[in-house]
């Protein structure tokens, strides 16, 4: 199964890919991990990275989709993967199915802006794990320690207020359209993501088992 999860920064995407990924076994695939290890490892390439993304404006379509490419190559794609934050732009989606062949279904996560401040501001990941938590709607047990691994929860760098609205403003110009672009094709999955995790995650699945 080929799957592709839209959503404005904080819809939910990277909490439903990990649900979705145990579900039905299928890679999950975040173009902003992806780019964010670049920037981590400190590699030629993330150096350039780190002042576009700490900005919240997008890397250039070139650069995601090489990293794209040679992702589902390994081995944990061959059953299928979750393309999260990926396409971003119509140029990206006009492109992607000379990459990943025919999609299955387009799940959009929708969530109104005014609920987006609150969640970026309490979202917390694991620098070792990446598992996602909030501070709120889904806390770890122990105050900045994650559950699964006990690796240390740290804020991202992206997550201030000031750079959440620039890529809310950029989702709005830019990702919105790509939602049009798959609307034809009658594949696109709409999901109202202002919701809790649970029943967010129980929706989708009911909806995705009609067609696995
Ligand atoms: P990326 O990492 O993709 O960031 P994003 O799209 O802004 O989305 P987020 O990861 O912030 O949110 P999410 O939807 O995954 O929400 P989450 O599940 O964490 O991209 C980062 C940057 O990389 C971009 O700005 C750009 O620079 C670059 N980039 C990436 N892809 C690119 C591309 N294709 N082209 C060009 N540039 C690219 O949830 C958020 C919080 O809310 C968490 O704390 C979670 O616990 C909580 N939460 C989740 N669901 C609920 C719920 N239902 N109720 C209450 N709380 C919830
Ligand atoms: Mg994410």
């Amino acid at each position: 199964m080929k799957l592709i999860l839209i959503g404005c920064p904080g819809a939910g995407k990277g909490t439903q890919a990990k649900v979705l990924s145990k579900r039905f076994d299928i890679a999950h695939i975040s173009t902003g991990d992806l780019l964010r290890e670049q920037v981590k490892a400190e590699t030629p390439l993330g150096l350039k990275l780190k002042s576009i993304m700490e900005s919240g404006g997008l890397v250039s379509d070139e650069i995601v989709s090489e990293l794209l490419k040679q992702r589902i190559t390994q081995a944990d794609c061959e059953k299928g993967y979750i393309l999260d934050g990926y396409p971003r732009n119509v140029s990206q989606a006009e492109g992607l199915s000379a990459i990943v062949g025919e999609l299955d279904k387009v799940v959009v996560i929708d969530v109104p802006d005014e609920a987006i401040i609150e969640r970026m501001s309490g979202r917390r990941s694991c620098q070792g794990c990446g598992a996602m938590y909030h501070v709120k709607f889904n806390p770890p047990k122990a105050d900045g320690v994650c559950d699964s691994c006990g690796g240390a929860l740290i804020q991202r760098s992206d997550d201030n207020s000031e750079t959440v609205k620039h890529r809310l403003d950029v989702f709005h110009s830019q990702t919105a359209p790509v939602i049009d672009f798959y609307d034809k094709s009658g594949i696109v999955l709409k999901i109202d993501g202002n919701r809790p995790i649970d029943e967010v995650s129980a929706e989708i699945i009911k909806e995705l088992e009609k067609i696995s």
